[in-house]
């Protein structure tokens, strides 16, 4: 994954160089960053802001409807929660750096289902499911209805069967 827009502020986003403290360094979709700026900044603003990631999306800020949902070292996390400060030695992933070569099943599994509607909170939306998926191998009802995510188009139908078939997809792939 590579930031699609201009390169981010000299004090906020660059790699560790020479002389950095390794030990504040962090990783974001497998690429190594430092932040030297405010530690109170919310995670959601430095992706969106700092490194352009925009696909993790900015919401409610309170923490309740689950748009901004990334992975911290694979467990989903509202970003809007999250302080810079709490991110050293961790690795988090967006759904930017969610593929490696091949959609994820989970990716593949919402295309196929034509899960989105508007789109916005979609991206929240996988990364809950991916850790989900991760943590169980056969959720169940009361697993899946345990998804916080909002989603204002009202398509949680279509994201159970999406569900139902990354389950499918993410078997197959471990044959
Ligand atoms: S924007 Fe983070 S939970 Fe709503
Ligand atoms: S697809 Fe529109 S808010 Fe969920």
């Amino acid at each position: 994954m590579k930031n699609a827009e201009s390169p981010p502020p000299a004090e906020t986003g660059k790699r560790p160089a020479g002389g950095e403290d390794p030990a504040s360094a962090f990783q974001v979709n497998g690429e190594a960053f430092f932040h030297s700026g405010d530690p109170a900044m919310p995670l959601l603003w430095y992706l969106r802001d700092v490194l352009r990631l925009t696909g993790t999306k900015y919401g409610c800020d309170t923490g309740n409807c689950g748009t901004c949902t990334v992975l911290i070292d694979g467990k989903a996390r509202r970003a809007c929660q999250v302080p810079m400060a709490d991110l050293s030695g961790h690795a988090i992933t967006t759904i930017e750096g969610l593929e490696s070569n091949r959609l994820h099943p989970v990716q593949q599994a919402w295309i196929e289902q034509d899960v989105a509607q508007c789109g916005y909170c979609q991206s929240g939306q996988i990364m809950t499911v991916v850790d989900l998926l991760a943590r169980k191998r056969r959720p169940g009802k009361d697993d899946i209805a345990a998804i916080a995510n909002l989603c204002r188009c009202g398509t949680y139908p279509r994201i159970r069967s999406a569900i139902e078939r990354a389950l499918v997809l993410t078997r197959d792939s471990n044959k």
